[in-house]
């Protein structure tokens, strides 16, 4: 039997389009890139995510001389989440970046690696995270959820 994965989100012309309240989010992951440590990629990634009380923390990546250790801004922030305020759920997250010197207007989207741990925290608080990417200037999408990122994810419950 054929199967079929499919899920649908927004493509906006440009940020204005959003809410006021995801316009802000935005603005906060795009400034986030200036916390970025990338001197081996020259790649900055800002991430900012809105709690369940309103409250808005951001995350960007920092880099190692060890490649593989470096943290992506996605996980950068989820792990400060998890770590500062447990108790409360992310409803949504915003998504940016600025490659040193070059342009940033069109959508990037989260490793596969973040995927994971986006999917983790939606399990864990048992809410959808909606998720908006866009570079400094253009096009947005909105995802209305990590799982719809993840197809088929590990989530863990065979563990149990
Ligand atoms: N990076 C992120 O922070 N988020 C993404 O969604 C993609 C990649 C980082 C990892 C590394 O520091 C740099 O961007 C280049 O891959």
């Amino acid at each position: 039997m054929h199967q079929k994965f499919e899920f649908e989100y927004e493509q906006l012309a440009d940020s204005s389009r959003l809410t006021k309240e995801d316009q802000e989010l935005l603005e906060a992951a795009r400034n986030a890139t200036k916390n970025a440590y990338a001197p081996y990629s020259n790649f900055l990634v800002g991430a900012a995510a809105r709690l369940s009380n309103e409250q808005v923390v951001i995350g960007a990546n920092q880099e190692s001389a060890s490649f593989p250790v470096g943290v992506c801004a996605e996980r950068a922030l989820l792990n400060s989440v998890g770590s500062q305020f447990p108790s409360l759920s992310i409803h949504t997250m915003a998504i940016s970046y600025q490659p040193v010197g070059k342009d940033s207007n069109e959508p990037i989207s989260p490793c596969g690696m973040c995927r994971q741990s986006l999917l983790d925290f939606e399990n864990r608080y048992g809410a959808p995270i909606k998720i908006i990417l866009s570079g400094m200037t253009g096009s947005v999408m909105i995802i209305p959820a990590a799982s719809n990122l993840l197809p088929f994810g590990f989530d863990g419950s065979i563990l149990k």
